[in-house]
């Protein structure tokens, strides 16, 4: 059985006392949810805070990125170690907002995801097209060239410690999901694409989680398809009811 798993990418919002608070009430609302694993990543400030509110309970903490070098004089970057040091599980690598904003590469996400796993800590490797890239019919190129580019550098090992998260550009934040269609479809050709290099076998482990404008009226139907394995919440992760009933929607 695939881990399922709900996870909240908190973006740039919250304060760190406001982020302890939805820590607390995640925790407080998820302690009944048995069918999936809860994350939360919060900013990097919040990071050693949030650790103190979930450690001990059944929510994992992430960060939402991570430095291309392991210390030194990078400034305004974290290191992995760092991340280690504060109880990250997961750390979120190659979301779009940071491909887009920050000129982040398919080059620079091998180092990062080995750095990541090097320390056991387990990538969320975000891929997905943009508007354009799907009107022009290249939405399956784009997702497997992503999966090839950077996943396809990893030995089978690491590749099982990875957990894949499609966020089609065009749904973040805009209110505009994919449909159920749309997504298992994507979610079947990267499955697909990882079966290729790493066998079907390792291609069924993989957790695949769905990313764009996911929402508690919206989960049950995208969780439903087969190879949706959950979800990366943006928006409705900052409310923790909505989020919970996100991850009730299996
Ligand atoms: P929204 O749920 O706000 O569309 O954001 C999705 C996302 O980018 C999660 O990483």
């Amino acid at each position: 059985m695939r881990q399922k798993i709900v996870a909240g990418n908190w973006k740039m919002n919250t304060t760190v006392p406001q982020g302890v608070e939805l820590a607390k009430e995640v925790v407080a609302l998820g302690a009944a949810l048995k069918d999936c694993k809860l994350v939360v990543a919060p900013p990097f400030t919040h990071l050693y805070a949030v650790e103190q509110v979930v450690k001990g309970t059944a929510v994992a903490l992430s960060a939402q990125n991570c430095a291309d070098h392991t210390s030194g004089a990078y400034t305004g970057e974290v290191a992995v170690d760092m991340l280690e040091s504060v109880g990250c599980e997961y750390c979120i690598l190659g979301h779009s907002e940071r491909r887009q904003y920050y000129g982040e590469t398919d080059q620079t996400l091998c180092t990062k995801i080995k750095l990541v796993l090097d320390k056991n800590i387990k990538p969320i490797f975000c891929i997905g097209e943009n508007l354009e890239e799907r009107e022009a019919g290249k939405h399956f190129q784009i997702v497997e060239d992503q999966v090839k580019n950077v996943l396809y550098t990893l030995s089978a090992e690491e590749m099982k410690k990875v957990v894949v998260a499609y966020e089609p550009v065009w749904a973040i934040g805009t209110g505009k999901t994919a449909t159920a269609e749309q997504a298992q479809e994507i979610h079947a050709c990267v499955r697909k694409c990882i079966a290729d290099k790493f066998g079907a076998e390792l291609a069924e482990e993989i957790t695949i989680l769905y990313g764009g404008s996911c929402k508690p009226s919206n989960a049950k139907e995208i969780f439903a398809q087969k190879d949706i394995d959950g979800g990366l919440i943006g928006g409705a992760a900052l409310k923790a009811a909505d989020f919970i009933a996100i991850g009730e929607s299996f």
